[in-house]
């Protein structure tokens, strides 16, 4: 049997991890441990800080203090080896309208420095994966939703990175697909990759081998959606996380009020 995620490496570490937009802080001496293999889902409201905390940890944009390691180089020094190790799927994922399937994943490949034939071998494994045959060759404004995020998903991994940070992967697709994404994102953590999802569906959240909830910057609870609930009282992470969020704005809930690990 495979150990527990939480036993396994540590492969995206932070410590303090602040960001500051003038006297506004966004993200607010964050410290987390993400393990190989696990599925991270990263909640809060709009505007806690999750994006935020992506980019800094996908190397693009610094942090103001603290420390951070993704696949144990350093936020601060190593953005460059920081890309070649990660997956990055963007909350306003950007694929190209008006180039076919195909095009867009080559696109990406290129960014990567993928040649033509350790492509092949990649989409070989990938258009079956994500049962993307019969869309290969369309031009991406044609598909729907569902199987844009798909390609999305192809083009974030199609370098085969160890970790995988999906921003909101799901916003604005229907609950079929939202399903078999979650379906696409088990299969990644059971082959060993690292996912570190943000969602705003509390259904999704249950999918997630540990969630942290974000507030204000902070993190305001960590564990195990099973764990989270249990030590609430509460049946789902729905009320979880509005009971958490309730508490944590509460007047006099200081940095430690809602913390629970
Ligand atoms: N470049 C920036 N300059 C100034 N403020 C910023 C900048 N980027 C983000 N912010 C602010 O930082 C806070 C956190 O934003 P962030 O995008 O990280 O939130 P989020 O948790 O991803 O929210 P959402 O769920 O809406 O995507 C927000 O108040 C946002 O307005
Ligand atoms: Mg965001």
């Amino acid at each position: 049997m495979l150990e527990p995620e939480t036993e396994r490496p540590v492969v995206v570490r932070t410590r303090a991890l602040t960001r500051k937009f003038g006297a506004f802080t966004a993200v607010d001496a964050l410290d987390l441990d993400v393990h190989e293999g696990e599925i991270f889902g990263f909640l809060g409201a709009n505007g806690a800080g999750k994006t935020t905390t992506i980019k800094i940890l996908c190397g693009l944009l610094l942090p103001t203090s603290g420390t951070g390691t993704v696949a144990g180089f350093d936020v601060l020094t190593r953005s460059e080896d920081i890309k070649r190790s990660i997956g990055y799927m963007s909350q306003r994922f950007s694929l190209y309208d008006d180039l076919s399937v195909r095009e867009n994943l080559e696109f990406y490949a290129g960014l990567y420095g993928i040649g033509s034939r350790r492509l092949a071998r990649r989409l070989d494994e990938l258009v079956p994966r994500l049962q993307l045959a019969e869309h290969l060759d369309k031009l991406t404004a044609s598909i729907p939703m569902g199987w844009k995020q798909r390609v999305a998903l192809a083009a974030a991994t199609v370098h085969d990175p160890a970790i995988v940070f999906l921003d909101e992967p799901t916003g604005g697709v229907d609950p079929v697909s939202r399903r078999a994404f979650w379906g696409l994102i088990d299969e990644l953590a059971r082959s060993g990759k690292t996912v570190f999802v943000t969602t705003h569906y509390m259904d999704e959240a249950e999918y997630c081998h540990r969630i942290s909830v974000m507030n204000a910057g902070r993190i305001i609870a960590l564990g195990s959606p099973a764990d989270l609930k249990a030590q609430a009282g509460l049946e789902t992470i729905q009320e979880l996380f509005l009971a958490l969020v309730r508490r944590d704005e509460r007047p006099g809930a200081g940095p430690q009020g809602g913390t629970s690990r």
